[in-house]
């Protein structure tokens, strides 16, 4: 497997990749890989005949109060799951190296990117974006593979690659759950015992709400109010939303008559933790 560090390391092996004609599949993460991205690698290794993943703590998608300095990192785990995996090729390169001094251009999106996480984190999406068409077009992949997990982040990468013509496939790929049902996140790490105990209430509201769509509850007032319920029970949890929205366009929408998405973010002490579900 090859660690590539440079934009043009990276271009020129995939130029070698495509003489031989080889379809390329990207994964593009943040890194401290944990089953959740192994599941995204491994589909992308079964679609693809090469993958690269990125391995990049994308510093303009966090605000100045956000949690850029601690996210963690481990590059050498990260690339023996890669390797492990049968991914080609792991791009990691320093915020230099993406970002010059001078760089002055984004890529912003309005809509999709109003409601949800977009609400809490103003600037998040612009910098998702923004990124992620730099290594579309650093990696030029046929495919590339997102997290159900991050629901608003998928439904704005796919707006974003219909409404600019990009050419290549989004695959959005399931949540991956603890045991215990807690959604994989490489945040999951900052929860003390007794927070990660608490943090099963994001899980358990996840599964009330879906159980009573699935049982025929069509309205969203009642299955949002039941959701809060459970979590406003567990004192270390404070909720940042609760929320139903239409799945394709991330508007808000109370009922449950047609693909809608059910999202939260709650902090658990000081990590804020998402979860949701599609009721299609
Ligand atoms: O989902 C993530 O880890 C990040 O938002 C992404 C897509 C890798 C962009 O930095």
């Amino acid at each position: 497997m090859i660690l590539a560090t440079t934009v043009n390391d990276v271009k020129e092996q995939v130029k070698v990749w495509r003489a031989l004609g080889l379809s390329v599949g990207l994964v593009p993460t943040m890194g401290y890989l944990h089953e959740g991205h192994q599941s995204l690698i491994k589909r992308a290794v079964e679609e693809n005949d090469r993958v690269v993943v990125s391995v990049f703590v994308n510093p303009i998608q966090f605000a100045p109060n956000e949690d850029l300095e601690s996210y963690p990192r481990d590059l050498d785990a990260d690339c023996r799951l890669c390797q492990e995996t049968g991914a080609a090729m792991v791009f990691h390169p320093e915020p230099s190296e993406m970002y010059a001094e001078d760089f002055t251009t984004f890529v912003d999106m309005t809509g999709v990117t109003k409601e949800l996480c977009g609400k809490s984190r103003p600037t998040h999406f612009r910098g998702v974006c923004t990124v992620v068409n730099k290594l579309f077009n650093i990696v030029t992949p046929d495919r590339a593979y997102f997290g159900q997990k991050d629901a608003q982040q998928l439904a704005v990468i796919r707006r974003m690659v219909r409404d600019l013509n990009m050419n290549l496939e989004i695959v959005g790929c399931p949540i991956i759950r603890e045991a215990d049902g807690l959604a994989k996140s490489s945040r999951n790490t900052y929860l003390s015992d007794e927070e990660r105990k608490a943090a099963l209430v994001l899980s358990k509201a996840i599964f009330a709400g879906e159980k009573l769509i699935k049982d025929g509850e069509q309205d969203g007032e009642k299955v949002l109010a039941a959701m809060r319920e459970i979590i406003e029970a567990e004192p270390l949890a404070r909720i940042d939303y609760v929320e139903m929205v239409k799945w394709d366009s991330i508007e808000i929408y109370h009922r449950a008559d047609v693909p809608v998405l059910v999202a939260i973010a709650v902090y658990i002490g000081k990590t804020r933790l998402i979860d949701n579900f599609i009721a299609e």
